[in-house]
């Protein structure tokens, strides 16, 4: 959680600098405090007035502006940061850090604060790979600054190569990293699943769902921030998230065969996708002409992936229901031996496929029903997950 967090955000002068407005953003929108310090060529590339819009707060660009050096509040901003962060970092101020000079609201800021320094270098692909470069980042991983390794790409001066600032995603994970969760996950490994399955009848056809995977995904990412060595099983097409081993799946069958392997260290699997019930009994190698007025499929049960797969972990179901969500919810709980299931009314459109939010109750095995309130489905995870926090410990 990054809410109410200090965050000192160091922007230098490249031409990634714009896309430091979109991490003042986002760490604004998550609830955090967002400090603005910059160098004066970073002003060049994005101004000050910009990011005093997004953080709602002062940013300091001027070293000899009186405001900034002398007074109270830098200072103490500057004590009460959890993490600075520094996106983009041009080669020379990574060149400043590592000798220790303090020149600029970026490189002075990094000197005077106790706060862990997180740097996500951009630069062109030359500057990036020179020995001095690779020295001085050396130089400050082996001090304990955290280093955000830029991504491979096109460059501004239409070069290919490393140097590119990292995806802005990445970046705020690695946040989330260093301030954000509890840890109280940190060592465990955790199986997740998401997305609606495929169930293929030729080569272009498929039965499928409407299931959009953001469940399943708001999980990992939650259990990822909490300390957990996460794999995200998934039949669904949203982005990869960071920090996570991802498999992608697309049948039933295949996300069986997935789980089987993966939960073989595994501490918890928690099942969020919507699996397929049926299957074509055949699959047509070709595809099948539309020459016929109609065409009868005989379907068959797909494998009850969380039905079969036991062990020693814990097994976390979900129930998508129309009606008597309870009783068909405690019914699969018994009939599946699961430790907890998650069910969600998929009648109300706020809740269930598709959407951020859900509404869910939560069923143990022992214990009462607890129907959480609307909340986004990253709450929700934050919900199951303090479950299986609790039962993991009561198992040690
Ligand atoms: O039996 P039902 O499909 O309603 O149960 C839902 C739970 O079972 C979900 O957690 C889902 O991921 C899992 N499931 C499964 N394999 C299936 C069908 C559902 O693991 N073939």
């Amino acid at each position: 959680m990054l809410n109410n967090k200090n965050i000192i955000l160091g922007i230098t002068g490249s031409i990634a600098a714009y896309k430091a407005a979109d991490i003042a953003s986002k760490l604004t929108q998550a609830g955090a405090k967002v400090d603005v310090v910059m160098t004066e060529p970073a002003t060049k590339f994005i101004t000050p007035l910009t990011l005093r819009g997004i953080t709602g707060r002062a940013v300091v660009a001027d070293m000899f502006d009186p405001a900034s050096q002398h007074s109270i509040e830098h200072i103490a901003l500057v004590e009460a940061a959890d993490v600075m962060v520094i996106a983009p970092a041009t080669a020379s101020i990574i060149a400043k850090m590592a000798v220790g000079i303090a020149d600029d609201m970026v490189s002075l800021t990094v000197l005077a604060t106790r706060a862990p320094v997180m740097v996500a270098p951009a630069m062109d692909v030359d500057m990036f790979a020179n020995p001095v470069t690779r020295e001085n980042l050396a130089r400050l991983k082996a001090r304990g600054f955290i280093i955000v390794d830029p991504g491979y790409g096109r460059m501004a001066s239409g070069k290919v190569g490393w140097g590119r600032l990292a995806d802005v995603d990445k970046i705020m994970a690695a946040i989330e990293g260093v301030v954000g969760g509890s840890a109280d996950l940190a060592g465990k490994r955790l199986v997740v699943t998401a997305g609606g399955t495929r169930e293929y009848i030729d080569p272009v056809r498929y039965i499928g769902n409407p299931s959009s995977g953001k469940m399943g995904y708001a999980l990992a990412e939650a259990a990822r921030d909490r300390g957990a060595k996460v794999t995200l099983i998934t039949a669904s097409s949203l982005p990869e998230p960071e920090g996570v081993t991802v498999v992608p799946v697309e049948t039933a069958a295949q996300m069986k065969q997935a789980v089987t392997k993966a939960v073989a260290k595994a501490d918890a699997l928690l099942m969020a996708a919507a699996v397929a019930d049926y299957q074509s009994r055949t699959v047509a190698r070709s595809k099948i002409k539309k020459d016929s007025p109609g065409l009868t499929l005989e379907l068959v049960r797909t494998p009850d992936i969380l039905g079969e797969v036991r062990g020693k972990f814990l097994r976390v179901g979900f129930a998508a229901e129309s009606d008597n969500i309870i009783t068909n919810a405690k019914k699969k709980l018994a009939k599946k031996k699961l430790d907890l299931i998650v069910a969600n009314d998929i009648t109300d459109k706020k809740s269930g496929f598709g959407v951020d939010t859900n509404k869910v109750t939560l069923l143990a095995k022992k214990g009462k029903a607890e129907s959480l309130p609307l909340m986004s489905k990253r709450e929700v995870a934050d919900k199951i997950l303090d479950r299986v926090v609790g039962m993991l410990g009561k198992k040690k």
